[in-house]
């Protein structure tokens, strides 16, 4: 059995497990007998969806129902005598307890570790089988790099098999209703995206002819549509084949509002006429489209190896990213516009969270659980529809855990003596908001005092660079890092991503990688500095005679002075939070008024009070840490050091 720290004891009869797990003895079994009527040696199964959603639906949990363990990211495998699970260790304690005795836990993600596992288990000549439609290209690719000379086969079958013994209990298909977004929180038509994103493949030195698009958000971004299908997201099961001569959406058409289907067809017949077709029916109209003298462009990061190899070679563009994945993350004016004013609303919710927690927590009275519960609640304003994603509401110990969230049962009380941690966003018509927030309401130890100010030192940077187009995300981040570098720390985590209007709260998920890009303001990026400070900001042309790049942040809440060791900031950095807290004044101030929020209004000028620029010059800054400090801090504050 499992070794390590394994609460099951899967050596005894009957094995100990506890009342957590689930009982997969039958499942396992009808998939082992699926996958020997097709010749089968070992099946995986992956944790994502057709799309490469962040978040999925009950429909689609498949690793889910097969194996008992409900985190978000998994790889399962299942031959016919043996099963094993992988996860990385934010899920560990999590797997342990959910997974039966039917299931191996192996503590890493790494394709070598599956390889290993795989060829060990399974003979020369076994056929490794998967659904081609549910691994993205790259995640093939590594697979069948994986395997290459070992003489297993690596072999795609159609027929999702978990689904084939998941029957009638699997849950049905979305039915919600899709609608057309108000055309006030709209930065453009959908016929100006469409003959936009024409004009790039006209212009492409390749001219193909149709973009496809799988990736949820973008097909939903690109006809300003949304829907109610995945947690967190405003999105629907949608693809997209938008060609030079006609556009076809794959969706179920029944779903569509009256007033969305009859924008969709009012350029009908003609190039702006949207095709209706049924959501399973892409593959079969992109086999057909792919018989023509055309070229294909997608994106690679999202789009299925099902969808992929349906295009020969020679009529494929394969990019990252499609092209509407790299318009959708430049934010027009208007766009820019809708997102400021969530940000306000948002910025209005927070504060009045923080002021509640102030109040509240020397009373004892709150909880990681009922916190997040609250912030959530107090959300529920103007535009509102629901948080952007899974509230991360951490205290102490917990808040060292890069995507920890409460649960009812398990749920630690916040105290005036630890520190805590807010990522929450939400989602609004006008925008999507993601902001961290840290706070302490004792005394914070030097330790803590320092390695907050450095995060805040690092996101002051941040925001405050200047820099060239086309500068790649590693190179910028690094200026986030370099006041926790001074003192030999990090954090192992990217610095930033994506974020849509109204859309995905991550937009690129391996953005630490990915460059900024297009040059142009309006794509803004939101950072993850460090510990636990996260401000959503639009990359802007900065005053400069070549027309460089730099940041606005549109996230207007203050940061906590309980935390703040001034002495270490420079009078540059000084001189920016004033300003940054000038806006906040002017911008949230005047909607605290207007929603005569008195008490949170008074709390704002207070927690937004000009820091002295005189005492910086005065202090040399000395560390308070210590070498051997480092270990202690790093696991009690840094998250994401696993990541
Ligand atoms: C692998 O799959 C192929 C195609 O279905 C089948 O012909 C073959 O017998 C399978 N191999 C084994 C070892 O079962
Ligand atoms: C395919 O289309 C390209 C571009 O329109 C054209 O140059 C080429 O001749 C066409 N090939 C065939 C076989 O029609
Ligand atoms: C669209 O693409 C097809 C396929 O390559 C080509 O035959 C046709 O001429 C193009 N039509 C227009 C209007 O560009
Ligand atoms: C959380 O648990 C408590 C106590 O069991 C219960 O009263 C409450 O309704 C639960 N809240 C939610 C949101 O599930």
């Amino acid at each position: 059995g499992p070794s390590g720290t394994d609460i099951r004891d899967c050596s005894t009869d009957p094995p100990y497990l506890p009342p957590t797990a689930t009982d997969t003895t039958a499942r396992v079994a009808a998939l082992r007998d699926a996958m020997r009527a097709l010749g089968v040696q070992a099946y995986v199964v992956p944790a994502t969806d057709a799309h490469m959603s962040e978040y999925i639906s009950s429909r689609d949990a498949r690793l889910g129902w097969l194996t008992g363990f409900t985190g978000s990211a998994g790889t399962g495998v299942v031959t016919q005598d043996k099963a094993a699970l992988w996860t990385d260790s934010r899920y560990w304690t999590q797997a342990e307890r959910q997974l039966d005795c039917n299931w191996e836990l192996q503590r890493t993600t790494s394709i070598e570790s599956i390889r290993m596992w795989i060829l060990e288990v399974v003979p020369v000549g076994g056929n490794i089988s998967l659904d081609p439609f549910l691994f993205s290209i790259d995640t093939w690719n590594s697979y069948r790099q994986a395997l290459q000379g070992s003489g297993r086969i690596l072999f795609p079958i159609e027929t999702n098999l978990v689904d084939q013994v998941w029957g009638d209990q699997r849950p049905a298909a979305a039915s919600s209703e899709i609608y057309s977004l108000p055309e006030e929180f709209t930065g453009s038509s959908w016929q100006e995206k469409v003959t936009r994103i024409r004009q790039e493949m006209e212009q492409h030195v390749r001219h193909p002819t149709a973009v496809l698009l799988s990736g949820l958000e973008e097909t939903a971004w690109l006809f300003n549509l949304r829907g109610n299908d995945i947690p967190y997201n405003p999105v629907f099961y949608s693809y997209t084949l938008l060609t030079n001569t006609s556009i076809s959406l794959f969706v179920g058409e029944r779903r569509l509002a009256a007033a969305a289907r009859s924008s969709l067809r009012a350029g009908c017949p003609g190039p702006l006429c949207v095709e209706l077709q049924e959501y399973e029916q892409a593959p079969d109209h992109l086999r057909q489209y792919v018989q023509g003298n055309v070229t294909v462009w997608l994106g690679t990061e999202y789009t299925t190896y099902g969808l992929y190899s349906l295009i020969p070679q020679e009529k494929l563009l394969a990019d990252r990213y499609s092209p509407v994945m790299l318009a959708k993350a430049v934010k027009n004016t208007r766009e820019q516009d809708l997102l400021r004013a969530a940000h306000v609303r948002d910025a209005v919710a927070v504060i009045q969270y923080l002021l509640w927690l102030e109040k509240t927590v020397p009373r004892g009275e709150v909880n990681e659980f009922s916190g997040a519960q609250r912030m959530d609640a107090l959300r529920q304003s103007e535009h509102s529809c629901g948080p952007s994603f899974q509230s991360i509401s951490a205290s102490g110990l917990n808040a060292a855990l890069a995507h920890y969230s409460p649960s009812n049962g398990s749920s630690r009380q916040l105290s005036v003596d630890e520190m805590y941690l807010a990522d929450t966003g939400g989602q609004y018509l006008d925008g999507t908001t993601d902001i961290t927030r840290t706070v302490h309401w004792g005394m914070p130890t030097p330790l803590q005092k320092e390695a907050y100010t450095r995060v805040l030192m690092g996101n002051i940077d941040l925001s405050r660079l200047v820099f060239p187009p086309n500068t790649a995300g590693r190179v910028i981040e690094s200026f986030a890092r370099r006041p926790l570098w001074e003192v030999g720390l990090n954090y192992g985590h990217g610095t930033g991503h994506g974020i849509g209007n109204f859309l995905s709260v991550h937009e690129w998920l391996s953005s630490h990688q990915a460059p900024f890009w297009p040059p142009e303001p309006g794509y803004y990026q939101d950072g993850e500095f460090g510990i636990r400070i996260e401000d959503v900001a639009l990359v802007v042309e900065a005053q400069t005679e070549k027309p460089f790049l730099t940041f606005e942040v549109v996230s207007l809440v203050p940061y906590d002075r309980n935390l703040i060791d001034i002495s270490l900031l420079s009078p540059e950095q000084i001189r920016y939070l004033n300003t940054y807290y000038e806006s906040i004044r002017a911008r949230v101030g005047q909607e605290l008024q207007r929603q005569q929020l008195q008490e949170e209004y008074d709390w704002l000028h207070r927690s937004t009070e000009p820091f002295p620029l005189g005492r910086a010059t005065a202090t040399t800054a000395t560390s308070s840490m210590g070498v051997l400090a480092l270990p202690m801090l790093l696991s009690a504050l840094l998250p994401g050091l696993q990541s």
